[in-house]
């Protein structure tokens, strides 16, 4: 992958591109031990290749935890403290967290709440941790299966992005990744969006360019806004509906990813933008196309909808009994704050499991 290195010297710092693991390893020094958290999967495929690139890491201590969104929630952030109490860490050592968005929040969570804050770093081994959930500082776990319910603002102490871990990756997490870089091109980026629209994710040749711009933007956002009080916002895009389906399939026991839900979100939440915006015809078309070139549709019927409601009543991003949705002015340009009435969210709801209203 051709991706230029990049290290940026802020309080948190950005390592991104080719080499990026071994050009700021350096900056491990700075702490007296760190312990390494992993789920089975980058225990498996991602811990030899950060031995590799930084041997001095051979001799850490390993937490090793179940992959999935499954596993994110509070008995794991227990299992977390207990090892970390068991290896006796302290609030001057470092957590380590490598792996996908999971691991990146739980690990986050548990380390930031060890001791009253334990510092940690994020070596995202996901496209969808590489350009979100790493960067940021939103931390936790799911609750009763309602998605991030508990957790922290927090930051990393910095970010590693190291294309090289996206070699094992599999398609349906490739898949996942790909629509948070959709959302980045709809809410705010229209460049992006030219180099992705109309394509399938696999026919993608150049993630180097679209990592940076895609993680650039999220930094961009976040150096802003860090504690989401406006423009920030907007990266909710297509996460109101869609942090909805993701409890809806939690407790369903269907497996889905993070990615797929917020797909469907982003196309209920589209319409909706083009309902409230008067938007375009023809962009929520091309909107919708793009989406579902991309992700199969899930089936639903009018039955499901009361429940998908009442899970989105849970959303952080509910004032009073109101819920408050980000959406889009047009393509590339989003708002946040906007009030939507139960019909229309119903209406979205049937327009994604009909194709119509
Ligand atoms: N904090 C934030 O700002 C933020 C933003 C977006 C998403 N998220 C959260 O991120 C989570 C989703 O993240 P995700 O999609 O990375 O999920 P994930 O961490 O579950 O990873 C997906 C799967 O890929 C495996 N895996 C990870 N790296 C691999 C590699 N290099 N090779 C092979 N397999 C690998 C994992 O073990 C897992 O089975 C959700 O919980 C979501 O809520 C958080
Ligand atoms: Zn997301």
């Amino acid at each position: 992958m051709n991706l230029p290195f990049t290290l940026d010297a802020d309080t948190v710092w950005y390592a991104i591109g080719d080499g990026s693991l071994d050009k700021s390893a350096h900056k491990l020094d700075d702490y007296p031990r760190i312990i390494i958290l992993v789920d089975e999967n980058t225990h498996h495929h991602c811990l030899p290749v950060l031995h590799k690139l930084v041997p001095g890491l051979e001799n850490c201590d390993v937490i090793l935890v179940s992959s999935g969104e499954k596993n994110k929630n509070i008995a794991q952030s227990s299992y977390i403290w207990n090892e970390l109490t068991r290896l006796k860490a302290g609030r001057d050592h470092l957590l380590l967290n490598l792996g996908g968005g999971v691991i990146t929040d739980s690990g986050g969570f548990a380390a930031a709440t060890f001791k009253r804050g334990m510092r940690f770093l994020n070596i995202p081994t996901t496209l969808l941790g590489m350009v979100d959930a790493a960067i940021g500082g939103k931390t936790g776990v799911d609750f009763h299966d309602f998605k991030n319910q508990v957790g922290l603002f927090v930051d990393p102490v910095g970010v590693i992005i190291e294309p090289l871990f996206l070699k094992t990756l599999d398609q349906l997490q490739w898949q996942s990744g790909f629509s948070e870089v959709l959302k980045y091109a709809l809410i705010m980026d229209k460049d992006l969006w030219g180099k992705v629209q109309g394509k399938h994710f696999s026919e993608i040749e150049d993630w180097g360019t679209i990592i940076t711009k895609a993680s650039r933007d999220k930094i961009d956002i976040v150096r802003f806004d860090a504690a989401e009080r406006g423009v920030r916002k907007n990266l909710n895009f297509g996460h109101t509906v869609g942090h909805a389906l993701e409890s809806y399939f939690l407790r369903t026991h269907n497996e889905t990813t993070h990615g797929m839900a917020i797909a469907a979100g982003m196309i209920c939440e589209a319409w909706i933008s083009a309902k409230i915006f008067e938007f375009d015809a023809a962009h929520l078309v091309e909107i919708v196309t793009m989406i579902d070139k991309n992700f199969e549709r899930f089936t639903f019927d009018e039955s499901k909808i009361p429940l998908i409601i009442e899970l989105m009543h849970q959303d952080k991003k509910m004032r009073g009994n109101k819920l408050l949705f980000s959406l889009l002015r047009r393509l590339g340009k989003a708002t946040h704050d906007v009030e939507v009435s139960p019909h229309l969210i119903e209406d979205s709801l049937r327009y994604y499991f009909k194709g119509e209203v």
